[in-house]
């Protein structure tokens, strides 16, 4: 199939050199499996599960099936004051996956949008409550919470921050969890339960009965998989407790599987008061998020109205979108038959052994992983940053989609992967690193 460069001029593309990819571009044209093929005929295998979406692969036909009937039976439906069932359905299913009294889910349409709501819901749940003086934020440096004003008011990336503005006021950042000590850790890291205080320093500094939540992924995900160390969530969780600040978990790339449980809250053992999710929710075959919050977070807002008042003053055009709900509950239908949250869990050490095996290369700096996540760090002395565009290109070109924030690279296959499939990916690695 060929493609003109000169038609690619009118899309604006999302982070992304976009001069730099108009000169060559990588266009990906077909997908099934855990493989792309690109515009060229060429096949990449898909090393991020697309942007940690794809976990049971390209191509479900399941999914588009249970799409496409839905958009013939409704193909849409207003959300506000009348609903969907396969809306409904959807909230059941992901209820029955989240911790025992997380049981109420708000619809949006991605993890930005996930991430502003459960800001909103964490205000108006205070201020249902007589506590609206609760307006602080605390978050980390090195979190990505998507791209809203919310999230990127919360964000601890430089670059997704410094050429917009002040953000919102009242958000503070706690230190983020990576350690020189804890290089090539596999798992949990075994120090670093000590940056859990920084929370403590925030209650101490700005009084606790002001803030209103603590946002964190559970693993720093898009910064390249930071996994926290032993006893950092549960001391999070208990000065949370101590001064009735929510603890929000952004299970964006955590969530449906990828951990080994259904979300980092099981994986981790600590349950949140709050978690963001969307990618895999619909195996990214549709735009969708979600909010997932305890039941008497939802018990409070709502019942802090008049019978027949609208509680909570905020929702979107495309909240719980019938297809996006097919797609929703076609993926949770294909996880579940799969096992594939199992298949996970069982596939993490054959999976860890083959990334970290990758630590003999020069180029490598460090590496971390959990479950089916990992990242690496790269360097052979330029300057930082300057090295991860770079070798995407390379990797691309060389049949190998991973993800890069800067120079680090994150290796999240589908969870459909095969030991055949995650050596693929590895060797690929293995070549184009080896010659940096
Ligand atoms: C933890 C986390 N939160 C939020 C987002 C934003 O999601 P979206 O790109 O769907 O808006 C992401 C995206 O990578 C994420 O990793």
């Amino acid at each position: 199939m060929q493609y003109q460069a000169n038609t690619l001029e009118h899309q604006w593309m999302p982070f992304t050199a976009n001069r730099d990819f108009k000169e060559d571009p990588r266009l990906l044209v077909r997908g099934e499996g855990v493989y792309y093929w690109n515009h060229k005929g060429g096949r990449v295998i898909d090393g991020s599960s697309g942007l940690f979406c794809c976990a049971a692969g390209h191509g479900r036909r399941e999914i588009a099936d249970a799409v496409a009937k839905q958009l013939m039976e409704i193909d849409y439906c207003p959300p506000f004051q009348t609903g969907c069932p396969p809306a409904f359905e959807l909230a059941r299913r992901i209820a029955a996956l989240t911790p025992d009294d997380i049981n109420h889910v708000f619809f949006v349409n991605s993890g930005s949008e996930a991430v502003d709501t459960a800001m909103k819901i964490a205000l108006a749940y205070h201020w249902a409550r007589g506590e609206g003086q609760r307006q602080r934020f605390v978050s980390r440096e090195r979190a990505y919470h998507g791209v809203g004003f919310g999230g990127v008011s919360l964000s601890g990336l430089l670059k997704n921050r410094e050429a917009f503005g002040l953000g919102l006021s009242g958000v503070v950042h706690m230190r983020h969890t990576w350690l020189e000590e804890n290089r090539f850790t596999r798992g949990q890291p075994e120090h670093g339960a000590h940056l859990a205080e920084d929370l403590q320093r925030m209650v101490d500094n700005y009084g606790g009965t002001t803030i209103a939540a603590c946002f964190v992924e559970p693993i720093a995900g898009s910064t390249g998989i930071l996994v926290p160390p032993k006893g950092y969530l549960e001391r999070l969780r208990e000065i949370c407790d101590a001064n009735g600040i929510l603890l929000v978990f952004d299970e964006v790339i955590c969530g449906f599987g990828r951990l080994g449980a259904n979300f980092a809250a099981q994986a981790f053992g600590v349950t949140p008061d709050i978690m963001t999710m969307a990618k895999a929710l619909t195996n990214g075959a549709q735009p969708m998020g979600a909010v997932a919050v305890r039941d008497d977070i939802y018990d409070t807002v709502t019942g802090a109205s008049p019978e027949g008042a609208i509680e909570l003053f905020h929702g979107y055009t495309y909240s719980g979108h019938p297809a996006a709900c097919a797609a929703g509950l076609a993926a949770l239908d294909i996880y579940e038959r799969e096992g594939l949250f199992q298949r996970a869990a069982g596939m993490s050490e054959y999976y860890l052994d083959a990334v970290y095996g990758l630590q003999d290369l020069d180029a490598i700096k460090d590496v971390r992983g959990y479950g089916m996540a990992a990242g690496i760090d790269i360097n052979v002395g330029g300057a930082p940053g300057s090295l991860g565009g770079e070798v995407q290109k390379r990797l691309y070109h060389a049949g190998l989609h991973i993800k890069f924030t800067g120079d680090t690279g994150i290796i999240a296959p589908p969870l459909i992967a095969s030991q055949g499939e995650i050596g693929e990916i590895v060797g690929i690695l293995r070549d184009v690193l080896g010659k940096l």
